[in-house]
């Protein structure tokens, strides 16, 4: 592991911060050289505040809004003037549910980072790991890339890959993709931190 570059993240979630805790673990035992300023939800009882406090993180917790699956402007703009506070240089989506549109995406350019849980450019949308058991594929696994304006689509940093398994369930394959996602997100986001990606796109 580097010493240096360390990087300061805004993890944003909505449900049960899997990857928030496989990322807190990874800089706890020095896999990953960065630390988190700040853990972000657009709901109240998400699993991932409980853990964000007991791990003494600052929680911020987005307004409600009008819409389910993204966010008002004025509510994104809120979200990009909070990571912003928080000195945040690279945003970690884990589990959002909410598709980001405009001010955040011009705020961070080139620094926000998602986990999915297909291989991409399969599968995009909603529960991939019941896509991927419907079509009958032999491997199927997860994949970290940067967020652009069209969901599921932007550059691909890494990915993991998981066999299906005879009598494999939707749970039972969804298991298995995510102990991969929790090998894999803290790795890509030190490779990241590494190769200095973040900083490259805006030098
Ligand atoms: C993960 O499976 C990820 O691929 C998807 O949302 C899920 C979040 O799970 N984007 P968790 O909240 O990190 O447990």
């Amino acid at each position: 592991m580097s010493e240096e570059p360390k990087a300061t993240l805004g993890i944003l979630g909505s449900g049960r911060g899997s990857n928030f805790a496989a990322i807190r673990d990874a800089i706890a035992s020095g896999r990953l050289s960065a630390s988190i300023a700040v853990v972000i939800s657009d709901r109240e009882d998400a699993r991932i505040l409980e853990l964000a406090r007991q791990a003494n993180i600052p929680t911020v917790v987005l307004r409600r809004g009008k819409f389910r699956t993204r966010l008002e402007p004025d509510i994104e703009e809120e979200l990009a003037e909070c990571l912003r506070r928080f000195r945040v240089d690279l945003v970690i989506l884990a589990g959002f549910l909410r598709v980001l549109k405009g001010p955040l995406l011009a705020a961070y350019a080139g620094r926000i980072l998602n986990i999915h849980p297909s291989l991409l450019p399969a599968f995009k949308g909603k529960d991939a790991w019941k896509q991927a058991l419907a079509a009958g594929v032999a491997e199927a696994g997860c994949t970290v890339h940067w967020v652009e304006a069209e969901v599921d689509s932007g550059p691909i940093l890494g990915q993991a890959r998981v066999p299906v398994l005879p009598g494999d369930t939707p749970e039972s394959l969804h298991a298995r993709i995510q102990e991969a996602e929790h090998r894999l997100y803290p790795e890509v986001i030190q490779q990241v931190i590494d190769r200095k990606l973040w900083q490259q796109i805006h030098s």
